[in-house]
């Protein structure tokens, strides 16, 4: 029997093992969360938490020898990506077949990494993807509630039109407006107060230093900020770091055994640790807790588990892609990193597009406007154990990235007709390749609600285990997917903290 025993264990500390920790603290349960990443607070030898952009080190990536950046080159030369040494830095890009994932690691998960934007999808496109979830309920209470937790913030409109660091937006949005195409402002979580002192000099540059991918030094309010901080402060959580999780089992009296691996800055294994709890909350992220759930159910190790588990998975239909400006529409070499803008095309049946216009910050004037295209791909992908590797596989093809991409174009050839502008061709690699469809910042899907699990994330076959992330949302949301997926967690956890915890 495990030594390490807890009433409950949260595996992953991103959005949703954040807030099964706050809340289950909160309850007054003592709670283990285990992370394979890092906590990062402590300052290198550069006196930052974080490495730059520009310059990026060991730091950037977990465990490579170079780092691979959603932009590999400009100009076609490789003059973005540095050889670095392999440590448990706060980027991964996950591998599949035909298709890489961009998750954060680390204390906060993808919190410490992505560019912020705090969208609530449009009310429609929920009820669509969640017919059994309470719509009022969710954008009454649990919307709101996720929003405030988060600290999400909007940037001030008359900054916005005057300051340079948004001047690639307002040149993006000009170039939308001429294709009679909707922009919207989008909320964030990067503290806007901040951002401004930032811009008159007045604090440390983080967003206005290229900050981002590889974290922000000061600024974003991401979760060992929020909800984890909020977690500790109960007095029931504690925190294990560099341990990852490998796999879950039941032990003949129900309760639930883990196995985690401890890892040390080489990523060699230092131990291998068993853990025992009743109630077991998985936070891994889509890709995290599909493979733990995948692995168990295909190895027998958690025989109950049902054949949804692993299917459902999708991109959000996310494609990348540049345009040139004509030389007079100018995009700045100064440029904030958190967005705050997106082109709404999501209510054209037609054609259902929402497009974030992403800042491209290189210190000099390029002229590239560049977007995260969001599309309505309905195509799906199912995860699959590899018995003779033991590797969990994602089945997903080029001809499914091939949808977003139609999409996409549909939309930006559009706006290069009515301005008489081009793609670049020289940003994704030596093929002159327009749209980056081999990567997602979004993945989503492999235990989906109502399918894998209960309508609130309890799963199915399994009394006391429970899905709190990304896993949950059907392979789309139609915008940046955290606000839902901090919705849905606080959901669960009050439904479960009511009717499955009391003793
Ligand atoms: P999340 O991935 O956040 O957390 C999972 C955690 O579990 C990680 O810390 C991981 O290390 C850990 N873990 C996994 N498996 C484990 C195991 N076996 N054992 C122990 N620990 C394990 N979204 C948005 O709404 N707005 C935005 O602007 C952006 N921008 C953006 C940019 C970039 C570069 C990326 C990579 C992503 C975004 N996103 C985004 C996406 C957003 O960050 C993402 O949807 C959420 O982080 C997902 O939250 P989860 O709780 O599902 O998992």
């Amino acid at each position: 029997a495990p030594t390490d025993n807890s009433p409950a264990i949260v595996v992953g500390s991103g959005y949703g093992g954040a807030v099964a920790a706050l809340r289950l603290g909160q309850a007054g349960i003592r709670t283990l969360v285990l992370e394979m990443g890092r906590l990062w607070n402590t300052a290198g030898a550069d006196g930052k938490v974080f490495c730059s952009t520009s310059a990026p080190d060991r730091r950037s990536m977990w465990f490579r020898t170079r780092t691979e950046a959603p932009l590999a080159t400009f100009l076609w030369l490789d003059v973005v990506n540095q050889a670095i040494s392999p440590y448990p830095g706060v980027l991964d890009r996950v591998h599949y077949d035909a298709m890489s994932v961009y998750v954060g690691r680390g204390v906060g998960g993808g919190s410490l990494v992505n560019g912020g934007m705090a969208v609530t999808p449009p009310r429609s496109y929920f009820t669509e993807q969640f017919p059994s979830v309470d719509a009022d309920e969710m954008y009454g209470t649990w919307f709101p509630r996720a929003r405030a937790m988060l600290g999400v913030n909007s940037v001030d409109p008359a900054w916005f039109e005057s300051t340079e660091w948004y001047r690639f937006t307002r040149t993006s949005r000009k170039a939308a407006a001429n294709a009679g195409l909707r922009t919207t402002f989008v909320p964030n979580v990067y503290d806007f107060g901040y951002m401004q002192r930032e811009a008159a000099g007045t604090a440390v540059k983080s967003a206005l230093a290229g900050e981002v991918i590889y974290g922000n030094n000061h600024g974003k309010r991401s979760l060992d900020q929020t909800y984890l901080a909020a977690a500790l402060g109960t007095g029931n959580v504690t925190i294990h770091t560099l341990e990852k999780v490998t796999s879950v089992s039941r032990a003949g009296d129900g309760s639930y055994v883990l196995t985690a691996d401890r890892i040390d800055g080489t990523g060699a294994v230092v131990e291998t640790k068993e853990y025992g709890c009743t109630y077991l909350f998985l936070g891994g992220g889509s890709l995290g807790t599909t493979e733990l759930l995948v692995r168990a159910r295909d190895t027998g190790t958690l025989p109950g588990l049902d054949a949804a588990v692993g299917a459902g998975w999708g991109t959000n239909g996310n494609t990348m892609l540049g345009r040139a400006n004509h030389v007079w529409d100018t995009v700045g070499a100064h440029q904030a990193t958190m967005p705050v803008m997106g082109i709404d095309d999501w209510p054209n049946a037609d054609n259902p597009v929402f497009a974030e216009i992403a800042p491209l910050p290189m210190g000099f004037e390029h002229w590239v406007s560049l977007y995260l295209a969001i599309t309505r791909n309905p195509e799906r992908a199912t995860f699959s154990y590899d018995t003779s590797s033991g590797a969990v596989r994602l089945g997903w093809t080029a001809a499914q990235s091939a949808v977003s991409v139609r999409m996409a174009k549909k939309l930006f050839d559009r706006i290069n007709a009515a301005n008489a502008t081009i793609y670049r061709y020289d940003l994704f690699g030596s093929g002159n390749k327009v749209f980056a469809d081999d990567f997602t910042y979004h993945p989503l899907g492999g235990c989906v609600l109502g399918r894998a699990t209960d309508d609130y994330g309890r799963v199915k076959g399994c009394p006391r285990l429970y899905v709190t992330d990304g896993s949950l949302v059907p392979g789309s949301i139609g915008v940046n997917p955290f606000v839902t997926i901090t919705a849905l967690a606080e959901r669960t956890m009050a439904r479960v903290l009511a009717e499955d915890t009391a003793p």
